[in-house]
């Protein structure tokens, strides 16, 4: 279903497709754990290039082609490619469906990966355009609930952080919107989730925006924190006044369901003190590690 399709966006991906890449990742995560060679997609090419900083995003991509018998050509910044020379991402990504079977782009500029997928016969998968939305973080979010808690559905969902910018958290707030769940927002007056995103979520779909910390930290299945990030304020003032703004540390834990899980798409600065890490509730690192089964099916889907 999903052979070669372009992934723009959390909508680009529908319900039972999302089940078979579960499902699929699943088998993925096993034959990773009984370290089978997979050699699937042997003499296939993924470009990946990426314009922003990431650790996660590229290295799991990498990781899952590699894994899955395929290579890589890479661009890890702009500098370092012909875009430094004024190059358009309409003649980048034309040559690079000509060197490859997929192309993963990270991009600062929102709709930087619609643009490119207009200018490609490969199938383009966006690892995050700019504060506009990264769908396989959300598709490995919604897994790891899956994976972690049983279900998605019935459960209450708390955002904290950056829902202005936060591209992960537009993306896995749509995405929730199409399963059985509350949410609560939280973050400072100046990042609250833009209304655009907001206006496409169901009339009946409960959603609380700006919810109180302490009482949604209380009634939370799933708490998401994000970073407050510096990088997309333009006034370093406007910064400085949020930063620190909400922080989980030992004591929010006492507060937790005792089932509860705390998420993150990483990576952190202080907004989760390290002393949480030892708990059971700190589900971040595996979060990020499920990106490779995840993004295994997902390309081995799209690339048939
Ligand atoms: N979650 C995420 O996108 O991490 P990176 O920026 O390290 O890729």
């Amino acid at each position: 279903m999903l052979k070669n399709r372009s992934i723009v966006s959390i909508d680009d991906v529908s319900q039972p497709e999302l089940e078979d890449i579960f499902k699929t990742a699943d088998e993925m995560s096993d034959h990773l754990k009984q370290g089978k060679p997979l050699k699937i997609l042997d003499g296939r090419i993924m470009a990946t290039f990426f314009f922003e900083p990431s650790t996660r995003t590229r290295l799991s991509f990498e990781s899952a082609m590699n894994r899955l018998g395929g290579s890589v050509i890479s661009v890890s910044e702009a500098r370092s490619s012909s875009v430094a020379k004024g190059e358009t991402l309409a003649d980048t990504v034309r040559m690079a469906e000509s060197y490859s079977d997929v192309i993963v782009i990270r991009h600062p500029m929102e709709g930087a990966a619609k643009l490119a997928a207009r200018f490609s016969s490969k199938p383009i998968i966006n690892a995050g355009d700019g504060s506009g939305q990264h769908p396989t973080q959300t598709i490995m979010d919604l897994y790891t609930i899956r994976k972690e808690l049983g279900n998605i559905n019935g459960k209450t969902v708390t955002m904290v952080g950056d829902l202005r910018y936060g591209r992960t958290v537009h993306s896995l707030l749509l995405a929730l919107s199409n399963y059985d769940v509350e949410v609560n927002l939280i973050s400072p007056e100046i990042l609250k989730i833009p209304e655009y995103i907001i206006s496409r979520l169901p009339k009946n779909f409960k959603v609380n925006v700006s919810a109180d910390f302490d009482s949604a930290v209380e009634q939370s299945d799933v708490l998401y924190v994000t970073r407050i990030q510096k990088e997309r304020f333009t006034d370093q003032n406007e910064y400085l006044s949020v930063i620190g703004s909400y922080s989980v540390t030992p004591e929010t834990l006492e507060k937790m369901k005792e089932k509860s899980i705390i998420m993150h798409p990483l990576p952190r600065i202080d907004e989760i003190a390290p002393e949480v890490d030892l708990s059971p509730k700190a589900a971040y690192f595996k979060q990020a590690s499920n990106g490779v089964p995840v993004r295994m099916a997902l390309v081995s889907m799209i690339l048939g």
